[in-house]
C-alpha cells in the first residue's frame, strides 16, 4: 500500500483521539502532545471503538472493559487475559497533514 492521508493535524487537540476510515478500516489516530501515532480502532478482546475510549498520555483505554494498549506500539499494556496487541502504523506529518503508512 503506501501513505494514505488520514486527517489534518488541526482535526485533533493534543491529548485527543479520532477515528478515521482508511480503505474500508477503522484507524485511530491520536495527538499524544505534538507527536501523532495510530493504531487500529478496533480492540482485541471484543471489537469496541478504541477511540470512545480514553487516552491517557500514550495510553488508550478501552470503554468497554478497560483494557489498555500503548499508542505508539499498539502493545497490550493492562488486561486480566492475554489478549492481541493492536496492529500499529507509521505516521509522518506534512505540513498539516497526517499520513498513515499502511
Ligand atoms: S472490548 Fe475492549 S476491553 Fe473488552
Amino acid at each position: 500500500m503506501g501513505k494514505i492521508i488520514a486527517c489534518k493535524t488541526s482535526d485533533i487537540s493534543p491529548g485527543k483521539m479520532i477515528k478515521v476510515s482508511i480503505d474500508g478500516k477503522d484507524i485511530l489516530v491520536a495527538n499524544i502532545d505534538g507527536k501523532y501515532c495510530a493504531t487500529d480502532d478496533s480492540c482485541t478482546h471484543s471489537g469496541s471503538s478504541l477511540s470512545e475510549g480514553k487516552l491517557d498520555g500514550c495510553v488508550i483505554t478501552c470503554g468497554w472493559h478497560a483494557a489498555q494498549f500503548d499508542c505508539g506500539t499498539g502493545k497490550l499494556v493492562k488486561f486480566p487475559v492475554k489478549i492481541r496487541d493492536l496492529a500499529s502504523y507509521n505516521v509522518i506529518v506534512e505540513s498539516d497533514n497526517v499520513f498513515v503508512e499502511m
